[in-house]
Formats: structure tokens, sequence, C-alpha cells
């Protein structure tokens, strides 16, 4: 796998912004010129100093083929550049023109039962497309060799949100394009038709030219091709990716690079897609009537933290207020926007960025808040929230470049996600996201700091592992995982880990073949439960609770029972267990167990695994902790409730938001109120 380039450590963009980077989306071809002087004022009175340009520029960049009109471009940049604010500068192939897709429609994309989608909304393309690809390349050529030198540019923006609406493409360039793929993968016929089981149902290629992607089909196709159509397919658009990448470090070698991540966005295998970025950055957009909205954010807060080795990241997109794509589309609450900005600068982010800057007048996003919105400024809550939260992070420039240190991994894996969720299995009700969250929520709600890792990674310096149905592993991940516990590590592995090869081919010798040993039991059947379905749950040391989703046989060889069944015909039976292995120790549950229950149990295993919360605080408090290269830490206590919360804290420490020094051992924080506490080494 590729890396990322060096990591120097402290502020993101170094010398040139040594800041937390503040700011939007910037689409200033959406308003006449004699606008842009104040958006440059009102970027200044806000304390931007980075807005991401020309996103969905194309169509104005080039209007004609091989036409090109810079000028728009260079005046706003040298005015942004005049007023101190630099640019996120993209290259505008998010949204092809309509002038491509005319002359070549076989650039257009399309869906699995031939539809194809057409020029009108935005991201139209086929990512094996040769004619976009080109053209792709021509424009970023163009753009990269005019800009390269102009002072505003501080960083590039690749693409726009790879995949969001159109994250595969069936037709018959893209079959060729899939073909190659598998060539390069399998080398041989033979050793795709061993890989994909192709003696099922008659399906043996003998010619690699039969050979399609899972279109229509009567029913299920093979699993295997359709796992390989997702690689595939998260591999082609990072081909477009990678196209546009190598231009730009031919040109400007020493400017950083980024692309907009969406989550956990199930198409892209983001672990491959960040070794190929100097910089992670996500969107994130939680519903403000969610409740779970709040630690939902955080989880995806440590995963871009994860993906990028634990360097910080930038929140590339949220909204100041309301967004315009759901159903109803809620206001954020007073204080929202800024608790959830300060989570993510918590959690590890080192910019906070909008979409977008100005809100449009026309177009399908009009009604999507902005930092300036259609009325006047003055009068409006959600501008001010922009400016106070412009000042909030000008203070909170000491956390440049610092690190959030955790000692619990979640293995997450996309490969085992998308074979996990492939049709045909014991249950298509099992979820991948499900049951990571049902155990990510007890580590948010202790304020045990988690890195999500993936499997095949060295997990040395962790003390507790936890694998929710790994469904689908390599021989790598696999050693690494028994090594790990050999060593000393503490492993909690939920049901239906260990079944495949990454061919999703049965690993055979029992369930979960490679690791009976060290989770010393033998799965003989699977027996799954039906919605609504319960299974009792008992254990000395977890009390009375309930599983859901599945259940199993679990027949022990060596491992201590935690926990048994209770009634039905498992009665009696062993749900979760724990077996010592090495010089560490393994925990492996049976079934889905309620929150209570499970929430029990990883306490357990983070305190036998010595494993220290950040801080123990009332509910609703999420507290953490980022330390930079000196060993001076900043402790974020963010307060997600809807009432005033006290805590305990250390009498004279500053807090860097307010600059005032905690004059007690109490800490007042009101309703989504933060602090942030300056901790000397
Ligand atoms: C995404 C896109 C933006 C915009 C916002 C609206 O994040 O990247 O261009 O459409 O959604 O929420």
């Amino acid at each position: 796998m590729a890396q990322p380039r060096a990591d120097p450590g402290g502020p993101l963009l170094g010398a040139r912004l040594p800041h937390l980077l503040y700011g939007g989306d910037y689409n200033p071809e959406q308003w006449p010129e004699s606008v842009w002087e104040e958006d440059v004022r009102l970027m200044r009175e806000a304390g931007v100093n980075l807005v991401s340009m020309g996103i969905f520029g194309w169509a104005r960049l080039e209007p004609r083929a091989g036409q090109f009109d810079f000028g728009w471009l260079d005046r706003i940049l040298d005015l942004l550049h005049a007023g101190g604010i630099s640019a996120d500068l993209a290259t505008a192939t998010a949204s092809p023109p309509p002038w491509l897709s005319r002359a070549h429609p076989e650039m257009l994309p399309e869906l699995a039962d031939g539809v194809r989608l057409w020029t009108g909304a935005r991201q139209h393309y086929c990512p094996s497309s040769p004619i976009y690809r080109d053209g792709a390349r021509r424009l970023v050529e163009a753009l990269a060799d005019r800009y390269a030198s102009h002072p505003a540019l501080a960083m590039w923006h690749i693409g726009n949100e790879y995949g969001c609406h159109v994250p595969a493409c069936w037709c018959d360039i893209s079959a060729a394009d899939f073909r190659r793929w598998l060539q390069t993968r399998y080398g041989t016929l033979e050793a795709l038709n061993a890989a994909w089981g192709t003696d099922f149902w008659s399906q043996h290629y003998s010619d690699w030219e039969e050979i399609l992607p899972p279109r229509r089909t009567p029913t299920w196709p093979n699993p295997g091709q359709s796992l390989d159509f997702q690689r595939f397919s998260s591999d082609a658009l990072l081909e477009c990716y990678k196209i546009e990448h190598a231009v730009l470090v031919k040109h400007t070698p020493g400017v950083p690079i980024t692309t907009n991540f969406m989550r956990f966005f199930k198409p892209l295998d983001y672990w491959k897609w960040a070794a190929h970025e100097d910089i992670v950055s996500n969107d994130s957009y939680p519903d403000p009537n969610d409740p779970e909205a709040g630690w939902l954010a955080a989880m995806d807060g440590d995963l871009m933290r994860s993906l990028g080795g634990g360097r910080p990241w930038v929140q590339m997109e949220q909204s100041p207020n309301r967004v315009n794509w759901r159903p109803v589309n809620a206001a954020k609450r007073p204080g929202q926007m800024r608790l959830w900005s300060l989570q993510a600068v918590a959690r590890g982010a080192d910019g906070i960025l909008f979409f977008q800057w100005r809100q449009s007048r026309a177009g399908a996003e009009k009604f999507h808040s902005a930092m300036v919105p259609h009325g006047p400024v003055d009068s409006s809550p959600t501008w001010r929230a922009v400016v106070e939260l412009g000042a909030d992070l000008k203070r909170l420039d000491a956390v440049c470049g610092s690190r959030v240190p955790a000692e619990v991994a979640i293995l997450f894996d996309w490969e085992s996600w998308w074979a996990l969720e492939l049709p045909s299995k014991p249950s298509t009700e099992l979820e991948l996201l499900d049951q990571v969250q049902a155990y990510y929520r007890h580590l948010y709600e202790a304020n045990v700091a988690v890195d999500f890792v993936h499997p095949e990674a060295d997990l040395g310096g962790y003390r507790l592992v936890l694998a929710p149905n790994l469904y689908l592993l390599s021989d790598v991940a696999a050693a690494g995982l028994e090594r790990f516990v050999q060593a000393g590590g503490m492993l909690v592995m939920s049901f239906f880990s260990g079944i495949v090869d990454p061919a999703d081919r049965i690993r055979l010798g029992g369930y979960p073949a490679p690791f009976r040993e060290m989770l010393g039991l033998r799965i003989d059947d699977f027996l799954p439960l039906v919605t609504g379905e319960t299974i009792g749950i008992h254990s000395e040391s977890l009390g009375r609770g309930q599983g859901t989703v599945w259940s199993e046989t679990i027949e022990p060889e060596g491992a201590e029972v935690l926990a048994s069944y209770s009634g039905g015909d498992l009665d009696g039976r062993p749900a979760v267990t724990r077996q010592d292995f090495g010089r560490g120790a393994a925990f492996y549950i049976g079934t889905r167990l309620d929150s209570t229950t499970m929430g029990r149990l990883l306490r357990r295993a983070w305190v036998d695994a010595g494993v220290k919360p950040v801080l123990s605080a009332p509910a609703g408090v999420e507290a953490v902790r980022r330390v930079n290269a000196a060993g001076t830490s900043h402790l974020f206590l963010l307060n997600h409730g809807d009432t005033e919360v006290e805590l305990e804290g250390t009498p004279g420490l500053l807090d860097i938001l307010t600059g005032r020094r905690l004059a007690g051992s109490r800490i007042k924080l009101g309703p989504r109120q933060v602090a942030v506490l300056e901790e000397p080494r």
C-alpha cells in the first residue's frame, strides 16, 4: 500500500498557515464580480483563512473543448490573496460540462439494469471512461500549470465526494476495464474460476470476454464476482483520483493534496484511498433531529483520524445550519454548530470548513444554509455563530498538530463489510455498522479513546482490540491478531468472524477456523433470530440480558463460559466465552447483546486490559484529550446535553477558549457548552 508523504508534524499547512483552518466551499462563479469584494471583507470578519475554490467550475473554466477561461479564477484568487485568504484549489472535475457528454454520450454512467444517467445534475461520468479521464487530466494540467506558483494556492482538492452519486458503473466500457482489473488480480482464468467457485451453477468461464460486471441477473450473481466488482469500482474511482494526483505532484510537489471523504461511506475502501492523500478530509452532516447524532459524529471523526494514521485531518464540509436534502431539514439548535465543530477539533481535526460560503440564489441547493445567508448578515444568527466560531478557533491554535492517543482499536475493513452484506447469508439482517456502533457507543459514553484499524495493521500499540463481525479476513490478518493476543493483548470478537477468505470462500475446519485455538471453541451451527425475536442470556458476572439478531451453538474447547443462553433450544449453552491465550486473552460473543450487557462486558475487557478512560464525566459530557509533541495536552470537555452540568477539574488549569483559569475544583458547563483545558506536561 502506498504511504502518504511524510508527516512534518505541526500545523497542517506548515508555516504558510500556522493556524487551525477555517472557511468553506466558495463558488464565486455563481455571483457577479461586484459581490466578490464583499465576500473577502466578510471572510476577514469571520476569521476565514482558507476557501475551497472552483469545485464545480469545469463548465466555466473550459466552456468549449480545449478553450480555457481562467480570467475569473485569476481575479478572485488575486483578490483572496490580497485579503490574506488562502485557497484549497479544486481540480474542478466533479461535474463534467454539458459539451463533453453531448459529444461523447458513451462517457455517461450506466446502472446494473442498463439505465443511463444523463447530464443535468452532477457526477454524470463513468469512472472508467477514457473520455472523462483524458478530459479531467487536460483540465488539471492546465490548472496546475497556471496556478503552480500563485501565492494563494495552499492545498489541492481533487474532485469532490468521489462516488457519492455514482459509486459504480456497469456499462460496456466499465465491463472491459473490469476484465483488465481481473486479469491483473488473477493472472489466469483458472485462478479466477477457482476464486469465484464457478463450478457452481455452470458459471465456469472459458474466455475473459465472457465476464461481465454483475448486471441485473435472474437471481444472486456470483458472490466472488460481486465482491471483486466492489473492489474494482472503488479502484476505478481511485484511478481517476490518481491520474489527477500525478499531475499535481509533478507541477507542485510541495502542495498538500486531499479529496473529501464521506464518513463510513460503504462503496470506497478509504484505507486504500487515504494512502494517496497528504491530508484526510471529511464531510459531516449529522441530523439535528437525531438524538444519536453527537456520538455518531464522534465516531466519524475517529475514523478520519485513523485513516490518516493519527495525523490531524480536516472537516472539509459541514452545514452552518440547515441542509436541504432530508425530507425535513431541521435547524441546528443554538450552540450546536459550535459544539459539533469543536467536537471535530477534539477528535483530531485541524480545520473546520463549511458547505458553503455564500448561500446560492439558484440551483438545487438554494435552501441549504451557508455561512453568508440570503438575508442581511447583521440580523442572522447563523452568521453570528460563524463569526464566533472563527474567533474560537483562533484561540485554539495551540492544538495544531497534536494527536489523540488511544489504547483501544476497533478493526474495520471495507472488504469484509462488502462481503458480509452480500445476499444469501444465514441472515441478511446482520449489518456491520450496527455492530460497530454497538461497540463504539460504550467507549464513547465512558470517554475511552479509540482508533479504527485495518485488520492487517500492526496492533502492537494497543491494549484492547475489538473485532465486530470480521467475516472476511486474510491469513496475514488472522496471524496478526493471534500474535497480538499471544503477546499480551486483549481481544473481544463477535459472532460470524473468521468465516471466509478474501475470495469469500469458506475457511474449512470448523467455524471460526482461523481462531478456534485462540478462542478455545468451535461453532457447530448458526441460529439467526428473526426481527423482534430475543434470546435470554444469563451470567454470574454480567447479569441477565438478551440477545437479538443471531445465536449459535458454541462448543467450548477450553474456553471459560461467561454467559449462557436461558430458555429455548440453546438453554444452558454458552453465549459469551473467554479464553487465556499466550500472555493475553480473548472474549467471544455469540449474539448481538443488549446494550447494558454489552456495556458490562466491554468495561470488564478494558479494565482487564488496563485501559484508562480520559475522564469519568456525567452522562452527555464528552471528554477527549489531544497531546502535542512537547507533552502538553488539551482536555476537551463537551456538554451535549440540554442542561448545565458540573464536573471535577484541577484548580488553576487554563481554559484556552475563555482565557480564564479554574478558580476551584468544579467546572460548570452550560447546555452545548465546551471547555478546553490546557494541561502542562
Ligand atoms: C455534499 C457536497 C456539496 C453539497 C453538500 C450539501 O457534501 O460535497 O457539494 O452538495 O453535500 O450538503
